[in-house]
């Protein structure tokens, strides 16, 4: 038995027209009483859908989310999107902090941290990623480089209401890899210990913390029964919802 409910949330990344948000009803069709009494789901769609995707779960309980946010209010910042518009198109949450957003984007631990801060002022819970890269595990520092991107990107204060963080290592997202039980069991329990040092033991208590990298039907059962492992961020699983489902029977 679990103290804390998990939650299972689904990035579909730069993926999605109107057609797919079949998908997300399909979910709600198999997110039944049992499940329902389980876990938490969410569906992160691009910008574009979530307005659409969060009027047609209305009811079902699966909550949304958005990929990135700004760490702006509002104003001349082109092709950005604040907290609020997320919050005002029906999200629950905002992940911040993706290794493709700090890969690709440059987004460094202050950048997160401030969009994290702007997604809690919208009254937006951030999901805030960390994770290693390959070459940072092979050499020994993944639990010291996740240390520091924890220490870096999430804001002070928060609580186990505000803030879900999710381990996602750069090597095993989209790649079919995942780390051993063991490494994830490492991992998050460094999480666990170094927010409770930021935050305070009891509010880090009840912070979820997800796994995300390749997660699938396949591996779901194994890597949710790690121990502070308390729900899990796919990728490319969440697209089909068949398999979305299978990993959050899972927990
Ligand atoms: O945010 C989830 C993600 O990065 C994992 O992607 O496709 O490996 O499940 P995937």
């Amino acid at each position: 038995t679990r103290s804390i409910r998990p939650l299972v949330a689904g990035n579909w990344k730069m993926n999605g027209l109107k057609a797919d948000l079949a998908i997300g009803s399909e979910v709600a069709k198999g997110y039944d009483r049992a499940l329902k009494s389980a876990v938490d789901l969410a569906i992160c769609p691009p910008a574009s859908l979530l307005y659409l995707a969060s009027a047609a779960l209305v009811g079902t309980r699966i909550a949304t989310g958005g990929q990135d946010c700004s760490m702006q209010e509002a104003g001349a910042f082109t092709g950005e999107v604040s907290a609020a518009m997320l919050a005002d198109a029906g999200a629950t949450f905002a992940i911040v902090g993706h290794s493709e957003r700090r890969t690709l984007h440059g987004e460094t631990n202050a950048t997160v941290k401030a969009k994290a801060e702007a997604a809690q002022r919208a009254l937006l819970v951030p999901i805030v990623c960390v994770g290693e890269t390959k070459a940072e595990r092979e050499a020994g520092k993944a639990v010291a480089v996740v240390r520091k991107q924890l220490r870096g990107s999430v804001p002070e204060g928060s609580t186990a209401a505000t803030l879900v963080v999710a381990y996602e290592p750069v090597w095993a997202i989209g790649t079919g890899l995942t780390p051993t039980a063991a490494d994830v069991a490492e991992m998050h329990e460094a999480i666990r210990g170094e927010l409770g040092r930021m935050l305070g033991k009891a509010a880090a208590a009840g912070v979820r913390l997800l796994y995300g990298g390749s997660v699938k039907p396949s591996n779901a059962a194994e890597l949710m029964n790690v121990a502070h492992v308390d729900g899990a961020l796919v990728g490319g699983a969440s697209l089909k919802a068949e398999d979305f489902l299978a990993i959050a029977r899972a927990c």
